[in-house]
């Protein structure tokens, strides 16, 4: 026998100022999960994900699958805390539930799980997990009678239609680190793995990007879709196709528009809004597993627009050159947080930076790493912790300075001249681009 649970704000009422988990538990969480649209029989309490068990586990009842009785493909989890653990975003418990609930996530009998909730019924904050990335999908949320059902309903909405792509926006202020070519290869080699990938070309002055690929530049296409509110970015796509025998993989790419080169900064201010290329691309979102978009090696209007566009921001530097990794720093300390109190939901996130693209010699990598321990400490006086970012393996226990290398090839260079991504030509090329895909985006 079930009963309908009081409503959220009643049981938000009902809550004694110090209540613990347990009582968060039976009084809060049945309210929070109706609302947001799950049944007793779709609610499994202490899942196991493999790797520890999370308080709640949800999924829609399919045909006679009944989540509770079959215990399969979990679709959100939920990490509860009492009111005795602060969860207000700066606050230490925070990071550590946060980190709690990641572990959860990409745990064994996690994989189909796209969602997850951290709450003390204080504080509520969603993320979304897309392959192995797991990123804030509403900032961390102070609730009260009078907003909760409005944060709850805006939960449900976006776990009801999730958005199907990850928007990466691959950005440097240093020029020259491999953002273009990290953008051509990845979608080759994520188009090779079955994804669905659409690349944008956001360098307008420069055009590599729609160059390397040997596609006609977009005259003023680009500039009308983003300026003119009758024109969708679907209508200016253009397909970039490669026939391997009986193989062909394609990816859509929006090519380098001249017009957006041609106009003065201060006069694109006028058209160009920080939103404005993350709302066209909103019923991209639904159309591709990943949308890449390159961006010039600046903080100006073309990369502050993609990287709100974004979810999270993929970051190539090299390891013999401090600007780049000095630069990686600042987009990470204030370029990206400045996006994200503009957007207000949480994103974008930096993703770990990586070293591209030349040879790493053992005392070149020690040169590299006191560098970024410097970089690291003078972050720290800041109250900015930079470890994640730089050093994502490194915890207390194991002070692991793993960061990924994508080695310096000639192939790479030169299949730019070919028209060609790198990972189509050549085998090499290819596992380099394909672990670089495993380590940040794939489960
Ligand atoms: N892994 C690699 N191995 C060899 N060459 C590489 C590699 N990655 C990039 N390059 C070469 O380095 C140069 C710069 O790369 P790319 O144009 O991708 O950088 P970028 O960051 O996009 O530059 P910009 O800031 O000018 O847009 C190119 O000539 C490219 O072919
Ligand atoms: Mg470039």
């Amino acid at each position: 026998m079930t009963t309908t649970p009081p409503s959220l704000r009643a049981a938000l009422r009902s809550l004694p100022e110090n209540a613990t988990e347990a009582v968060v538990d039976t009084l809060f969480v049945p309210s929070l999960l109706e609302a947001l649209g799950f049944q007793f029989d779709e609610i499994h309490p202490q899942y196991n994900t493999g790797d520890g068990a999370v308080d709640k586990a949800v999924r829609k009842t399919t045909e006679n699958d009944i989540f509770l009785h079959t215990r399969s493909n979990p679709y959100l989890l939920v990490e509860l805390k009492g009111r005795d653990i602060n969860l207000a975003d700066n606050a230490a418990h925070y990071q550590k539930t946060v980190n709690q609930l990641k572990r959860y996530l990409l745990a064994p009998n996690c994989k189909t799980v796209a969602w997850g909730i951290i709450t003390n019924s204080c504080h509520i904050q969603l993320f979304r997990k897309h392959g192995s990335v797991i990123f804030p999908a509403t900032k961390c949320i102070l609730l009260s009678e009078e907003n909760i059902d409005e944060v709850v309903a805006s939960i449900r909405k976006k776990i009801d239609k999730p958005a199907k792509a990850l928007t990466i926006a691959v950005y440097n202020n240093k020029g020259g680190v491999g953002k273009t070519t990290t953008t051509v290869n990845l979608a080759g080699i994520l188009t090779f793995l079955g994804k669905r990938v659409l690349t944008v070309d956001f360098d307008p002055n420069q055009q590599d990007l729609t160059n390397a690929l040997g596609l006609p530049l977009s005259h003023d296409n680009f500039y009308k879709a983003l300026t003119e509110r009758d024109i969708k970015l679907q209508d200016i796509i253009h397909p970039y196709s490669f026939k391997k025998g009986n193989l062909e993989f394609r990816f859509d790419v929006i090519p380098a528009d001249e017009k957006l080169a041609q106009e003065p900064e201060h006069l694109l201010r006028n058209y160009l809004k920080p939103h404005t290329l993350y709302r066209k691309l909103e019923i991209l979102r639904q159309e591709y597993d990943y949308i890449l978009i390159d961006s010039p090696p600046n903080w100006r209007v073309f990369s502050q627009l993609a990287v709100y566009a974004a979810d999270v921001v993929l970051i190539p530097t090299k390891h013999n050159n401090l600007f780049s990794l000095e630069n990686a720093a600042t987009a990470i300390k204030k370029f990206i947080p400045e996006v994200q109190k503009e957007k207000a939901d949480g994103s974008p996130i930096p993703l770990p930076i990586f070293f591209n693209g030349e040879k790493i010699t053992p005392p070149q990598l020690a040169i590299a790493q006191q560098e970024l321990i410097n970089i690291i400490k003078t972050a720290k006086k800041e109250k900015f912790n930079l470890t994640p970012y730089f050093y994502p393996k490194y915890t207390d226990a194991r002070k692991d300075l793993h960061i990924h290398q994508l080695p310096s090839y000639a192939n790479i260079a030169s299949s730019a001249f070919a028209r060609i991504p790198a990972v189509y030509r050549d085998k090499f090329a290819h596992e380099y681009y394909k672990n670089l895909a495993k380590e940040y985006f794939l489960q």
